[in-house]
């Protein structure tokens, strides 16, 4: 761990979370540790969360270590001990909340998808080009970006090391939706959820297929189908992603599963699948990208490793090694723990929220943006329409053409 000379504190960014359930956790655990693990030039204070229910959101502010709780987003937006709002709501809520924050002069992180559709998403990209103007940014939440073996791939990429893309394959599996007496929670209801496993899976792979080959997708061809059309109403609270149902059922407004092939600027060809019907895959997202010199080969449920294979090595011994991303010189390495003691999933949240305090205290633009998220939206809207007719190749609209 990096040591800090206690005498030099740096100066606080004061942070207000709104919704508090697992979003709400892991990110709370990220705002907790990022600063007691990097070396990082403003020091993230816990403030306050917002939530609706007022003996709930004290419980949840006393678990997660939040300073106070307010039952009314506003009020949190309003605070002066807040000057980065974290939204870790369902999308229905992304745009308000997302936009009055940057208003009110707010620094603002929003978790992915950006929104529940595109006229939302740009609406937002405007709002946080006239809030940078004031100094205030906005960073969306696709925390898959900060695996270390994943941001190493980003650069071995964009270094050339296996050369120019053909193949970028990916699949995002997850089986808690195999029951269909599971009930209808807020991601199964269009309203809330924009789409199915399309927005929830669907926006990572695809945020992670650009990112990693590092240019857009143009153009999607699709099938989305929902196996199971109604579920028990849910009853009481849902909690991330475990919740009861009773005896009556609704419609289920979503989609189970998304299935689609890309075309990405330079001429590679992208495959998709997202579904939460994948029995025995608990979250499973798997990618294989081919270039021209080698292959990179990722599986988030053994996030330390990093597949690579070397075409240009002689035959007889080339093939996939395993890199075990847990040295001092891959991405967020330094600060943590010696070579082979592993990390996991939340130690995503403390790279996001490093990345994003290191970002704000130099007044650099934070990356995935708003604009990012705008262009994902709009990959999601594309694979919608393929779908409604018969999979016909749809074009992505390029986010340039996004005014503020
Ligand atoms: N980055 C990731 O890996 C990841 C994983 C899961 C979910 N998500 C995203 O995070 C967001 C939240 O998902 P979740 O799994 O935490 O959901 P969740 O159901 O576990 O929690 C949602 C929270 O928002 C609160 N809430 C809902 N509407 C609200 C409102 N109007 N005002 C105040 N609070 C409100 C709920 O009370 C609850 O606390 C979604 O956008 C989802 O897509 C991201």
């Amino acid at each position: 761990m990096q040591q800090r000379d206690s005498e030099a504190a740096p100066p606080t960014l004061g942070v207000g979370m709104v919704g508090y359930a697992f979003m709400g956790a892991a990110h709370s655990q990220g705002w907790r540790t990022a600063g007691r693990v990097f070396d990082l030039p403003l020091r993230p204070v816990l403030a306050a969360i917002a939530g609706r229910d007022a003996a709930a959101v004290r419980a949840a502010a006393g678990k997660h270590g939040w300073a106070a709780a307010e039952t009314d987003w506003r009020a949190l937006v309003a605070r002066d001990d807040v000057q980065l709002v974290d939204v870790c709501t369902p999308g229905d809520s992304h745009a308000e909340i997302a936009i009055a924050a940057l208003e009110a002069g707010k620094h603002v992180l929003c978790e992915k998808p950006l929104a529940n559709s595109v006229a939302e998403a740009e609406a937002m990209v405007a709002a946080a080009a006239r809030a940078r103007a004031n100094g205030q940014l906005a960073m969306v939440g696709f925390n898959y970006r900060r695996v270390p073996a994943l941001t190493y791939a980003r650069r071995l990429i964009a270094e050339g090391r296996i050369g120019t893309l053909r193949h970028v394959r990916v699949t995002y599996l997850q089986d808690w939706l195999v029951d269909p007496d599971f009930p209808l929670t807020w991601r199964l209801e269009r309203e809330h959820a924009g789409s199915g496993a399309l927005g929830d899976l669907g926006a990572h792979i695809v945020d992670l297929a650009q990112y990693l080959a590092g240019e857009p997708l143009v153009g999607v061809s699709a099938q989305l189908e929902t196996f199971v059309k109604e579920r028990p109403l849910l009853q009481g609270a849902s909690a991330g992603l475990t919740a009861s149902g009773g005896a009556q059922r609704g419609p289920v407004t979503v989609d189970d599963a998304a299935v689609f092939t890309g075309r990405l600027e330079s001429g590679a060809l992208a495959t998709f699948e997202a579904t939460r019907m994948a029995s025995g895959r608990k979250n499973a997202l798997r990618l294989e990208i081919n270039g021209e010199l080698g292959s990179l080969a990722f599986d988030l449920e053994r996030l330390n490793e990093l597949s690579f294979h070397d075409h240009r090595e002689p035959a007889a011994t080339a093939g996939f090694r395993r890199i075990l991303v847990t040295e001092a010189e891959h991405p967020y390495l330094e600060a943590w723990w010696p070579p082979g003691h592993a990390l996991g999933y939340e130690h995503t949240f403390a790279h996001q929220a490093r990345d994003l305090v290191e970002a704000i205290a130099s007044g650099t633009d934070p990356v995935p943006s708003f604009a990012d998220g705008l262009q994902v939206q709009r990959v999601l809207a594309a694979v919608e329409e393929s779908a409604q007719k018969n999979s016909v190749y749809t074009p992505v609209q390029a986010v340039e053409a996004v005014q503020a």
